[in-house]
């Protein structure tokens, strides 16, 4: 049997939650958005919660809603997923990508202030791979530079920075839930932040431009349509109310990981412990140790692929993507990024995975590395 790259893990509680909403008649902008904005709002303690259609949308909304604008510079590390640099793109703004660290994948903040121009509005932080970025710096230096932070926590809820949820740090932060996080609504995200003008804009932009105040069909602006439905906020409510214990098995299976690849020296792994954080587990990304340049990446992949394990070549840099390749050319050198990104390759990572298949998959892994 095949062994997916990842997995959602869905309940009888999930299913019955949908149903019943089926069944209620009511199926968009109903009381299941109210409950999952007031259970994400309590459960990573911030202010306001703002459910969207997808993280892409979340972080489309925080860049419009920040007044972040045509010519106006964005500070964003380009290992990540595209869905950051496209945001921006889509209100003309310009994404400079700057390197990051080799241990946590992060946004290395000492290339940061090198890449602030006058005409840099925000720093967009990635919490790659549900590691915490290391916002102390990165905070101390956008208020020195009067820069708007946005938080990427796409792949990170339940990550912890010294006691606080990340998310919750910069002016606003953006969570998702396609069915490979942590918890799922299928397709959907969340954007939370401390400011109620900012909620109360980006509750209008989701929804056509109307504000809590206009009536319907009344349209103080010009929005989209990024409402999250009942349906799926029904399963978001429901996943949330496990979310400890799913936080704590991913953490277990990454545990087993170690254990089973902790003396394989080809292989460099994820750190497991950052100073002042807790990391929620998103998924399990190994590294070909630079002096192995001669093993690839990909070939292994492909070795692996034969053997029925799928995995994930996390992440290809934005700025060697063809939509950015020529249009936008890095701010400086990205000598880590582009050293660690053709060497990454995430392993199959899900709640369900068996210590059987995680053994099996670390035995095919070092049988074709070697
Ligand atoms: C770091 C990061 N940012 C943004 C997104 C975009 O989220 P979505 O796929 O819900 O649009 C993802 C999800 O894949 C992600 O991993």
């Amino acid at each position: 049997m095949r062994i997916p790259l990842s997995a959602p893990d869905i309940t009888q509680a999930e299913i019955a939650a949908v149903e019943s909403v089926l069944r209620s008649g009511r199926l968009s902008l109903g009381p299941r958005l109210e409950e999952f904005e007031q259970a994400i709002s309590d459960y990573l303690g911030a202010k306001h919660a703002v459910g969207v259609s997808s993280g892409t949308a979340g972080l489309h909304l925080c860049v419009k809603a920040l007044g972040i604008g045509a010519g106006d510079e964005v500070i964003l590390p380009s290992f990540t997923f595209i869905a950051a640099a496209n945001a921006l793109r889509y209100e003309r703004a310009v994404p400079v990508f700057v390197d990051i660290e080799p241990r946590t994948l992060n946004i290395d903040p000492g290339r940061i202030e090198s890449a602030i121009s006058p005409r840099t509005r925000a720093i967009l932080v990635p919490h790659t791979f549900g590691i915490p970025a290391d916002m102390r710096e990165i905070l101390a230096i956008a208020n020195r530079h009067g820069l708007r932070v946005i938080e990427d926590a796409c792949e990170s809820i339940g990550a912890e920075f010294h006691g606080q949820k990340v998310g919750t740090l910069g002016d606003a932060g953006v969570f998702a839930f396609y069915p490979n996080k942590q918890i799922t609504t299928a397709e959907g995200g969340v954007v939370v932040c401390r400011d109620a003008g900012l909620a109360a804009r980006m509750r209008a932009l989701r929804n056509q431009g109307r504000s809590i105040s206009d009536d319907w069909l009344h349209h103080s602006e010009i929005g989209y349509n990024y409402r999250l439905s009942e349906l799926h906020c029904a399963l978001g409510i429901e996943q949330l109310k496990r979310i400890e214990a799913i936080l704590r098995r991913r953490e277990e299976v990454a545990r087993l990981y170690r254990a089973h690849l902790k003396d394989c020296a080809a292989l460099e792994l994820p750190p497991f412990e950052v100073p002042g954080c807790r990391i929620s587990w998103f998924a399990f990304v190994v590294r070909i140790r630079a002096d192995r340049a001669r093993l690839s990446r990909d070939a292994l992949a492909r070795e692996l692929l034969k053997r029925e394990i799928e995995t994930g070549r996390y992440f290809g840099p934005i700025h060697l993507q063809p939509a950015y390749r020529s249009s936008t050319p890095p701010a400086q050198p990205l000598h880590v990024t582009q050293s660690i990104a053709a060497r990454t390759l995430a392993l199959p990572f899900f709640n369900q995975l068996t210590e059987e298949s995680i053994a099996q998959v670390c035995d095919v892994l070092q049988e074709a590395l070697r």
